[in-house]
């Protein structure tokens, strides 16, 4: 009976599944990671959302408290490790502790062949795809274990299983998230932290801007369902590995892709 007297947000019965459990977000202002964050909330779990954008990450938590979450702002630069641990250190002062953990911030970098790619540009788009996933993950492990455990989900792509054209920084930096995700999965397997990597097809967000229009539809074409996917179909996945529901989830890479990889 509780259970049916709980709100419905956004048409959906919010199913508490994370309620007393708080969630940190990368990259939440905006796409994947702002579609990712709603779902937490709307599941319960209190979330910290950082962003180098603070206008994004302020309307999201703007949008979660208005309908009945609780979330709060940090700004970051996960790309920036000593300014990590201090975000880390004052969600666990704010909220308490820390449980999930969604390293979602990544940019798309400039699109040339690989003999055309700058230094400049590779380490930009590895400082942030890649080490600030490393980065983020340090400091959330030590929180994750002084609260008892926890779930960590990586933002991978289709592009960290198989390559892409035109991006060598970025498939190279995805590959890596997936290594980095089952390296840590290993590690602590016993210590109550899981560990996943989530691998997103194209999906309709400003990362895409990159692309000319022209080439989207193309894009769309190479995925068997034929379209680009939403952000809220990524964070149904996130949230399935955030829950209790993946208890016995842990080193996995999961595709969300309309059957991308399949081919
Ligand atoms: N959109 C896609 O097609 C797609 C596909 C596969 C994987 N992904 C991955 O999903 C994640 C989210 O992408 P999205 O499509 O939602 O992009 P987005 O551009 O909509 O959102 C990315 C967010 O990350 C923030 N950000 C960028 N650099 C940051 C930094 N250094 N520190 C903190 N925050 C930073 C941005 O301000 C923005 O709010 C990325 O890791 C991306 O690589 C996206």
């Amino acid at each position: 009976m509780e259970h049916l007297a709980s709100p419905i947000f956004r048409g959906v019965l919010m199913s508490e599944v994370l309620i007393r459990k708080i969630a940190f977000v990368t990259g939440g202002g905006s796409g994947i990671g702002e579609a990712s964050a709603k779902a937490l909330a709307d599941a319960g779990a209190s979330v910290a959302i950082a962003d180098v954008d603070m206008v994004g990450a302020d309307r999201v938590v703007a949008e979660i408290l208005e309908n009945g979450g609780i979330a709060k702002s940090y700004k970051l630069d996960v790309s920036d490790d000593l300014a990590i641990g201090a975000v880390i250190a004052a969600i666990e002062k704010d909220f308490g502790g820390l449980h999930i953990a969604v390293n979602n911030a990544g940019i798309g970098g400039d699109l040339a062949p690989t003999g055309e790619q700058t230094p400049a540009g590779w380490r930009k788009v590895i400082s942030v795809n890649l080490d600030g996933v490393f980065y983020c993950m340090r400091h959330e492990i030590g929180a994750m274990t002084r609260s008892g455990g926890g779930s960590i989900v990586n933002m991978a792509s289709i592009l960290g299983e198989v390559g892409f054209a035109n991006s060598s920084a970025y498939v190279a930096a995805k590959h890596g998230v997936v290594g980095l995700t089952k390296a840590a999965a290993i590690e602590y397997g016993t210590a109550g932290i899981r560990v996943n990597s989530v691998g997103p097809g194209f999906i309709s967000t400003p990362l895409l801007k990159i692309l000319p229009e022209e080439a989207l539809a193309g894009i769309a074409a190479i995925h068997p369902m034929n379209r680009l996917g939403t952000s809220a179909e990524v964070a149904a996945l996130v949230l399935f590995l955030a829950s209790p529901d993946s208890s016995f989830i842990t080193g996995g890479y999961y595709p969300v892709d309309g059957g991308y990889l399949a081919k």
